[in-house]
């Protein structure tokens, strides 16, 4: 297909990504992640997520070129992630890309990881089996969006992804992903902890152990007509401590921690509370289609159950491939390939990398 050819590079926390897509087609995505190096401290550094920016972001950009067969000059745009992240990390890739354009003269455009997130959905076989893929001919013009990683847990709804972006919910604590790796270092498991926890909660009984649905309560759900003060927000903090009650009790008795069970029963919390709020979300702001993106959507249960909601509310599911749905820059790319396209200016040279860009 046709469309501007962009590059767009990703580096707001511990991946390096580089991708070039062709208006909706993705020619290559590059990701060099860090994660090896932050695994004994059990939490991404900053300050080691930085560095190996600066290691990978030229060698990432090569292979990606490379592997498009495409030439710096041939490019229409270049696209980078301005925030929100790691102000260090965002640093490092904003200031490659703004050395790019400078050095090529090429115009460059500052993404929204968030809504960049969301955009994936744009190209062209970005789905997985057993889902809906990409987004058809267009972009839905009632789509949510459910993102869960490490860094965020938000609900969005989406009018037009490069102007009008709503924040619907987001947790008001930790991040789901934080949750699994905390849990899993309670629980004894590896960082980071959601394949760990995913993997240990097979065989186990979800139902075990009943654990809080964070902010699920009356006063603050309220209704759809009268909304109470967290209606689609999530709270992971109280569902951690709540795991570490159980684990010091039976630590305490002397007796041995049913791990299986406790990942289950935590799993299902979360899948839970998470699938639910998402759904309610879709259902009363008339959103059709649900795209569900970051890191957690690799979660066994929470595909699962966000499919079985959303086949009984009548809400059309995307879910990204696994490598589209974690952060990479082909999303960045995409999302800057349909801000060309709509003929809008580009950002500029003097934009700051905004750590906490809304
Ligand atoms: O999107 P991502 O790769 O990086 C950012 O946080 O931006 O997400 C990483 C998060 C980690 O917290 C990790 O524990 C979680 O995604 N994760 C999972 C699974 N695989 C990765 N959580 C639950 N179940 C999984 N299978
Ligand atoms: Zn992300």
């Amino acid at each position: 297909t046709d469309g501007p050819l962009v590059l767009g590079i990703e580096s707001s926390c511990d991946e390096t990504g580089v991708g070039i897509v062709r208006g909706r087609t993705l020619l290559a995505n590059v990701v060099s992640s860090s994660m090896d190096e932050h695994v004994r401290f059990g939490g991404v550094i900053p300050e080691i997520a930085s560095r190996a920016h600066l290691d990978a972001i030229v060698p990432a950009l090569r292979e990606a070129l490379d592997r498009a067969g495409v030439a710096l000059e041939d490019l229409d745009a270049l696209a980078v992630t301005s925030g929100p992240g790691l102000a260090g990390a965002l640093m490092v890739g904003t200031a490659a890309a703004k050395a790019l354009a400078v050095a090529t003269g090429k115009p460059l455009y500052a993404i929204n990881h968030l809504v960049a997130h969301v955009s994936v959905g744009l190209l062209e076989d970005s789905g997985v089996e057993g889902f809906q893929g990409a987004f058809g001919d267009g972009l839905p013009r009632d789509l949510g969006a459910l993102l869960v990683s490490g860094g965020h847990t938000e609900i969005l709804a989406v009018e037009d992804l490069s102007r009008d972006v709503r924040l619907l919910g987001a947790t008001i604590d930790d991040a789901a992903g934080e949750a699994y790796d905390k849990v899993a270092r309670v629980l004894g498991l590896d960082y980071p902890g959601g394949p760990a926890i995913d993997a240990a909660a097979r065989g186990g009984d979800p139902t075990a152990f009943r654990l809080p649905r964070g902010l699920s309560a009356g006063k603050y759900m309220g209704s759809a007509q009268q909304p109470g003060p967290h209606r689609y927000d999530f709270s992971f903090s109280g569902l951690k401590t709540a795991v570490a009650r159980v684990v010091e009790g039976f630590e305490a008795r002397g007796e041995p921690v049913p791990v299986a069970d406790v990942a289950a029963s935590f799993q299902e919390s979360v899948a839970d509370v998470v699938t639910r709020k998402a759904v309610l979300a879709c259902t009363e702001q008339g959103l059709g289609t649900l795209l569900l993106g970051g890191g957690v959507a690799a979660n066994s249960r929470l595909r699962e159950l966000t499919a079985e909601r959303c086949a009984a509310h009548g809400i059309e599911l995307v879910i990204p491939r696994l490598p589209l749905c974690t952060d990479n820059g082909a999303m960045v790319a995409a999302l800057a390939a349909r801000v060309v396209a709509e003929g809008r200016a580009p950002s500029g040279l003097d934009f700051a990398a905004d750590s906490s860009l809304p």
